[in-house]
């Protein structure tokens, strides 16, 4: 299976996209996160990354495909992937359209988790990660329950660069939406709820995408 994963930041993509990643044994791709590893490395390519993702904007558009099109050529990738946070733009879509194209292969569905602004800022403010593995975790939890260290927060998981963050999204990644329905690719899910009742709305959509390819 190959799946995009959108949402507002704080919507729970990444929570989402690691029980999708466990359940049907194909590889989770946070483009988020390898940016913040990319960060963490040092060097010139280090310093213009954080210049981007630290003030909560979008890194450039060739840059985001070139991490996504070295992956995707990665063996594991091979029977299916699962990507989350991008494509980002009209333009990022496009240009994956393409390199889908060129490795002879369709994406089967994108993933729109919906939830309100209020709650996406409240989630993002609250949210704490483990500076070791990257797992995230809600509000109240202080260390990480798989490498036992304390929990941090991210850099741009502030405030007013959380309010950034979905200023940016409303103006480049929402036009993705109508992008994917007009290609038939479009299943929406309502975000807010607990994050096991989120899962099983998220399955229940891809069953039925599942469903349409045996009915044909
Ligand atoms: P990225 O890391 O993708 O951040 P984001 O899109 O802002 O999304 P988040 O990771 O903040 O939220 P999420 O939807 O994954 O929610 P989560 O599951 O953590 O990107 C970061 C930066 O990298 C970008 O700003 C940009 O600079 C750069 N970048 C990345 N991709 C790019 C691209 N393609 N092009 C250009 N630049 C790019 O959940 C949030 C919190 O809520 C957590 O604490 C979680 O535990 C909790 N939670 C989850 N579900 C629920 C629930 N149902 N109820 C209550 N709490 C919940
Ligand atoms: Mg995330």
């Amino acid at each position: 299976m190959r799946l995009v994963i959108m949402g507002l930041p704080g919507a729970g993509k990444g929570t989402q996209a690691a029980l999708l990643s466990e359940k049907f044994g194909i590889p989770h791709i946070s483009t988020g996160a390898m940016f913040r590893a990319a960060k963490g490395a040092g060097g010139p390519l280090a310093r213009k990354i954080a210049q981007h993702i630290d003030q909560g904007e979008l890194v450039p558009d060739g840059l985001a495909l070139a991490v996504v099109r070295a992956r995707l050529e990665q063996e594991d990738c091979r029977d299916g992937f699962l990507l989350d946070g991008f494509p980002r733009t009209v333009s990022q879509a496009r240009m994956f359209e393409q390199l889908l194209d060129e490795m002879g292969i369709k994406l089967d569905a994108a993933i729109d988790i919906v939830i309100s602004a209020d709650e996406a800022v409240r989630r993002i403010v609250e949210r704490k990660t483990c500076p070791r593995c990257g797992a995230t975790y809600p509000g109240g939890t202080e260390v990480c329950s798989v490498c036992q260290v304390p929990l941090a927060k991210r850099e741009d998981d502030d405030e007013p660069t959380a309010r950034k963050r979905l200023l940016i999204y409303e103006e480049q990644t929402w036009p993705l939406v109508e992008f994917y329905r007009e290609r038939g690719l479009l299943l929406k899910v309502h975000g807010e709820g607990p994050i096991d009742q989120v899962f099983h709305r998220v399955l229940a959509q891809i069953r039925g995408l599942q469903a349409d390819e045996v009915l044909g």
